[in-house]
Formats: C-alpha cells, sequence, structure tokens
C-alpha cells in the first residue's frame, strides 16, 4: 500500500533557534498521532537538518528543500546530495516552482538533481503544478506532462519506484486559494495514469502524490479523501506547530 505522508516545507524561514523549538514542539505532538503506515517529513533549511535529524528520532523523518546536481567540486556556495544525506536526511524536495521560477531551473537540470538524489540514497519529492495562465487557458494537462515525462520518466522501474510526487498548482502556493478537492483530485488520477503508461500499474499504484497550496487544517480531510491524494506538501501551515499536527490529524478523520 502505498505510504500516507505529510511533508512540510519550511522554505526560508526560520532562524536557527526558532526552528529548533518548532521542530522540539512538533515531534512532541506527533509521537502520540502519527499511525503505523504514515510518514511525516520537515523540509528545513540547510543548517537546520543536522540538529533536525537528531531531534526527529522515529517520529519525523527529515528533507532538504534542493541540492546541487553534482557528486562534489568547485561550486562555490552549493550543497550536495551526499552531504544532505551525511546528516541523516532522507528526503530532498526538488523542482519546487519557487526554484523553477526565481532560480531559473529547467525540468533537464531537475532531472539531473533527480539522479544524484537517488544515487545518494535520498528519497526526490519531485514537484510538478501549473501556473494560472496555463490552468486558464486549458494547457495544464501538457504543462504537467511534459515537467514529469522531461523531470523523472528517464528514470528506471526500480529507481522511479522511489520517487514521491507532489502536485502543486503554482496559483494556489501562498496565495490561500487551493484547488477544489474535485480539481486536485483530477490531476492525481491524470498523473497516476501517465505513471502507469510510462511505468505500469503496479509502480503507478505505489507511488505516493501529495497535494500542496494553501493546504490547511480545514481543507486537508476532504483533500486527503480523495483517491489519488496521498497526503500533502505544506507551506505556511507548517510554521505552526498545531495547524501541522491539525493537518497530520486529517488522516484519521
Ligand atoms: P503553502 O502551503 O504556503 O501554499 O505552500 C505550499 C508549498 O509551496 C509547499 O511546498
Amino acid at each position: 500500500m502505498r505510504k500516507k505522508i505529510v511533508a512540510g516545507n519550511w522554505k526560508m524561514n526560520l532562524e536557527y533557534s526558532e526552528g529548533i523549538s518548532l521542530f522540539s514542539e512538533i515531534v512532541n505532538m506527533v509521537k502520540d498521532e502519527k499511525k503505523g503506515d504514515q510518514l511525516a517529513i520537515i523540509c528545513a533549511p540547510y543548517i537546520h537538518l543536522h540538529s533536525l535529524a537528531k531531534l526527529g528520532g522515529n517520529a519525523i523523518s527529515i528533507g532538504a528543500q534542493n541540492c546541487h546536481q553534482k557528486e562534489s567540486g568547485a561550486y562555490t556556495g552549493e550543497i550536495s546530495a551526499k552531504m544532505i544525506k551525511s546528516v541523516g536526511c532522507e528526503y530532498v524536495i526538488i523542482g519546487h516552482s519557487e526554484r523553477r521560477q526565481y532560480f531559473a531551473e529547467s525540468d533537464e537540470l531537475l532531472a539531473e538533481k533527480t539522479v544524484i538524489a537517488l544515487a545518494n540514497g535520498l528519497t526526490p519529492l519531485f514537484c510538478i503544478g501549473e501556473t494560472l495562465d496555463e490552468r486558464n487557458n486549458g494547457s495544464y494537462f501538457d504543462v504537467l506532462k511534459s515537467q514529469l515525462v522531461n523531470g523523472v520518466f528517464g528514470l528506471s522501474n526500480a529507481d522511479f519506484s522511489k520517487v514521491v510526487i507532489a502536485y502543486e498548482p503554482v496559483w494556489a502556493i501562498g496565495t490561500g486559494l487551493t484547488a477544489s478537492s474535485a480539481q486536485a483530485q483530477e490531476v492525481h488520477a491524470f498523473i497516476r495514469k501517465e505513471i502507469a503508461a510510462k511505468y505500469d500499474t503496479a509502480i503507478a499504484e505505489e507511488t505516493s502524490i501529495l497535494y500542496g497550496g494553501s493546504c490547511n487544517p480545514k481543507n486537508a480531510a476532504e483533500l486527503f479523501a480523495q483517491e489519488d491524494i496521498d497526503g500533502g506538501l505544506i507551506g505556511g501551515a507548517s510554521l505552526k506547530s498545531r495547524d501541522f499536527l491539525d493537518i497530520i490529524k486529517a488522516f484519521n478523520s
């Protein structure tokens, strides 16, 4: 059975001490709420990762928000997948729309990052999503398919089986506009169908597909109740321990 996942993406928020105290609160609360097959992940800024991985125990897994596409070398200021793995992380977000938009990350670059993450034992949380224009002009299925084809469909069956997909419509991120559960389910079913066509039905059925974009304690239960929505990638609401916990509990409601 595919995993149910709630992953927080702290983005570029929280200085070190704030991160430690929020994370400690979350760990204490989550311990009692998370069910057996359910995963809680926090994707934090690089400087928090080492400490959080130590504090997380079995309750929460840790992820980075990006990695460099090369193994190592003269890339001043960059962080490699191997370094991320070496501090106890298990996950890395790849292809977030903010990286695509503000750092001009192309599908081809993201494909390289996915390969290096997997080679270093990290599970990529690979993000795809359309802009408002692309939604309104009806090209969103084409856009999403091309992000999948160029970003992750070059992977072998074995490698793709380790990837988590996150559908994050750009128009819903940080805007308070959430995709309706029907809009999200339509896209998630489409993604699963494309995975089945490229790989096979068994792989498609085992792939966790998360929804992200203004997900909050009020809308999480309805979103997560959809057949093809296996959890959420949570921005703003992951910065409040109570909200993050309530989103985790949305699976159980
Ligand atoms: P918000 O939940 O703040 O809309 O952000 C979603 C997101 O970008 C998670 O990666």
